[in-house]
């Protein structure tokens, strides 16, 4: 061997042993197995000492001893945990309850290694038998007892049942549940009826069912004793009694056990309270009869009498009419209060007292008020009918009746609507009065068609009618409108001829006829001619427009106060020829149109001869062509007017 190899090997040697003196953790383990045993056995009595075991081995290659850490659970659930080298580990119940049943398993780890046992099962049978103690033996109907109920040996949450039934009895119901986390319950019961009681309770742990439930406890007798607290209620004079009448109710609880509240309620309404005895005093109303409560308190028990209370009216309230039920202005009025029914057996109807009020302020004694019908009688009316009761005079008021006069309608006035009437054109008229109550009938004759009709029934309405056109101005002056608010009178006309004078009657202009000066025959050239156009009817002022055919501007208009217009061409010429007609419009704003009127120009007597010479010539030399210019020359004579779409005779 090289001796410098023994250099390193030593080194390692050398670190070996340094590790193992040191006694650091082995290099090499394993957990060999895991075991858990219970003792005495798998299933014990309640009250028997319990020990579970768990063992382990370790296999390792240190000459340490290693620490285990040894977890003992229950429904996996860690219930002990120790650390030790020793290879085994206990865990004792001291004795074992029922709480202590389950499913064991241990679980050792060793450094970074853990191993389980198996599971085991202990079964620990039997609970203690719970004792019960009550607060007393003797209670009111009604009253709390405390009941405990306990089983102090026991482990864990216990739910307590706490059980009644009467003395002697065999079947027992359930008083109260009650979850306790320790091993005792107090808890307060009421027991419901009178008598000789037993009572016990039970338990059950409900971490371990398979124990069951306990045995019952002891049980415990005891006395629930009537309580005599039932007020007796009695009404004086009667339960039934009169308006007026005066009313007294006593409540008294008899031979109460100690202090005791007596209430009189009726209604949810608490209307006295006092201790054992209760006397409340009224005068009977309207609203007083009903069903009445007398209650006891005596502690928590409670103890109710009832009695109903009828209240018969004496009389009934008084009704206030108005006669006639619309009241115009200016008639008479006449209020009436009267009673519908009342209590013969106890009134004299001739006792009533009757006084009529308005505003609230005292009018007149007695039934009735009459009265002419203005403005100032406007109100609000109520009668009150009085009569003596027992101790107070009884009074009682009717609804109010609110009084307004109406107004008459004033005669009506009819116009045409925006003042202006079109000869011919459809139309609206309005019909009004100026004064009178809604509603207002209007009702619109006119010639030659049915009478119409409009109700205005709120302010700022109006009765507008539309109607077809009239032939003339003049026929205005045959519509006539009615108005009427009050069906006992007749209706109201309106006045004859202010529509006509309020209203500007406008004629449309007539179809216009447009004339030549001179008579077309006779225009040449150089003459001045006038175009007339005039209208037979027609509301003035009249505008007048001319215009020549194929221009759609005017040549010119005019607006005049006259029936006729002129328009003048002077000196003219042949480019004047042509058609012309003439529109005539006024404030009816419908234009109407003339016929078409032709215009020819002859040549001028000095151009004829001229040209007459010129033919002489033309024709002496060849033969000659018409020039086409010169055409309306052989034209003259044939007359210059003609209608639009004629064409004058060719001249031979
Ligand atoms: C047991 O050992 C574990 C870890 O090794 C540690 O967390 C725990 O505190 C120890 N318990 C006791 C009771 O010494
Ligand atoms: C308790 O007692 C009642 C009445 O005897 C019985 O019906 C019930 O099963 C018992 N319950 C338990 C949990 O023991
Ligand atoms: C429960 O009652 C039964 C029957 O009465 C009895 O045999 C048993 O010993 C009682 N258990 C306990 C724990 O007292
Ligand atoms: C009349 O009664 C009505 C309502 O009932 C009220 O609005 C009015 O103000 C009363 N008029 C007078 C004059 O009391
Ligand atoms: C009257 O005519 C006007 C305008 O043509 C129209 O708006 C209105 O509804 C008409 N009224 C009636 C009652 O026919
Ligand atoms: C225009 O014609 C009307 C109606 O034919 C006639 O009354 C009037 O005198 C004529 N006016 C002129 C200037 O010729």
């Amino acid at each position: 061997m090289d001796p410098r190899a023994l250099g390193p090997l030593l080194l390692l040697a050398g670190l070996l042993l340094l590790s193992g003196l040191c006694g650091g953790a082995p290099s090499l383990y394993t957990i060999d197995a895991v075991g858990l045993s219970v003792l005495p056995g798998p299933t014990v009595p309640t009250g028997t000492p319990v020990t579970l075991t768990c063992s382990v081995s370790v296999s390792h290659d240190s000459a340490r001893r290693l620490m285990h850490v040894f977890r003992f659970t229950r429904f996996d659930a860690l219930v002990h945990a120790v650390n030790s080298t020793a290879g085994e580990a206990r865990l004792r119940l001291l004795p074992a309850r029922a709480a202590d049943s389950g499913d064991y398993e241990c679980q050792v780890e060793v450094m970074e290694k853990v191993r389980h046992s198996g599971g085991q099962r202990l079964t620990v049978t039997g609970l203690q038998t719970p004792v019960l103690s009550l607060s007393a033996g003797v209670v009111y109907e009604g009253g709390q007892l405390v009941a405990s109920c306990s089983a102090p040996q026991e482990k864990g949450a216990l739910v307590f049942q706490f059980f009644q039934r009467p003395a002697g009895a065999a079947a027992a119901s359930l008083l109260k549940h009650a979850i306790s986390t320790g091993t005792r319950s107090e808890a307060r019961l009421v027991l419901p009826e009178v008598g000789d009681r037993d009572l016990f309770c039970n338990y059950s742990i409900p971490m371990a069912p398979e124990a069951g439930g306990s045995n019952s406890s002891n049980t415990l007798h005891v006395l629930v004793k009537a309580l005599f607290i039932s007020p007796v209620m009695v009404v004086l004079p009667a339960s039934s009694v009169f308006e007026g009448d005066v009313v007294e109710v006593v409540c008294r609880v008899v031979e109460p056990p100690g202090s005791v509240d007596v209430y009189l309620t009726k209604g949810r309404k608490v209307l006295k309270q006092s201790a054992k005895v209760l006397h409340y005093r009224f005068t009977a109303g309207e609203g007083d009869g009903g069903e009445y409560v007398c209650k006891a308190e005596y502690g928590a028990a409670q103890k109710e009498t009832y009695q109903t209370i009828r209240v018969k009216e004496l009389f009934s309230r008084p009704v206030l009419s108005l006669d006639p039920l619309e009241v115009f202005e200016e008639e008479t009025m006449r209020l009436s209060c009267v009673i519908d029914s009342y209590s013969p057996e106890r009134l004299v109807i001739e006792d009533v007292r009757f006084s009529v009020y308005k505003n609230q302020q005292l009018l007149v004694q007695g039934a009735s008020y009459e009265a002419f019908a203005l403005p100032s009688q406007n109100g609000n009316y109520t009668c009150r009918a009085e009569a003596d009761g027992q101790e107070h005079p009884l009074a009682k008021d009717s609804a109010a009746l609110v009084v307004q006069a109406k107004v008459p309608v004033s005669v009506p006035v009819l116009s045409v609507v925006g003042g202006r009437l079109v000869v011919g054109r459809p139309f609206a008229l309005r019909c009004h009065s100026d004064s009178g109550s809604l509603p207002i009938t209007y009702t619109l004759h006119g010639p030659r068609r049915p009478a119409q009709t409009r109700e205005v029934r709120w302010a700022g309405d109006e009765a507008v009618f539309n109607t077809s056109g009239v032939p003339r101005g003049a026929d205005l002056l045959l519509f006539l409108c009615h108005a009427q608010n009050n069906e006992l009178s007749a209706p109201l006309p309106s006045a004859g001829h202010e529509l006509l004078h309020a209203t500007e009657v406008i004629e449309p202009v007539s179809r216009p006829v447009l004339t030549l000066v001179p008579n077309g025959a006779s225009v040449s050239e150089g003459q001045d001619l006038t175009l007339n156009c005039s209208v037979q009817r027609g509301t003035l002022p009249v505008t007048f427009t001319w215009f020549s055919s194929g221009r759609t501007d005017p040549l010119a208009f005019q607006t005049l106060q006259g029936n006729a217009g002129t328009y003048t061409i002077a000196a003219v010429a042949r480019g004047h020829s042509g058609g012309y007609y003439c529109e005539g419009s006024n404030p009816a704003l419908e234009v109407k149109r003339s016929f078409t009127v032709v215009v020819g120009i002859q040549m001028a007597g000095w151009k004829k001869g001229l040209m007459a010479v010129g033919c002489v010539l033309l024709l002496l030399g060849r033969r000659p062509r018409r020039p086409p210019q010169e055409r309306p020359a052989e034209e003259a004579g044939q007359g210059a007017l003609r209608e639009a779409g004629q064409h004058p005779e060719r001249a031979p």
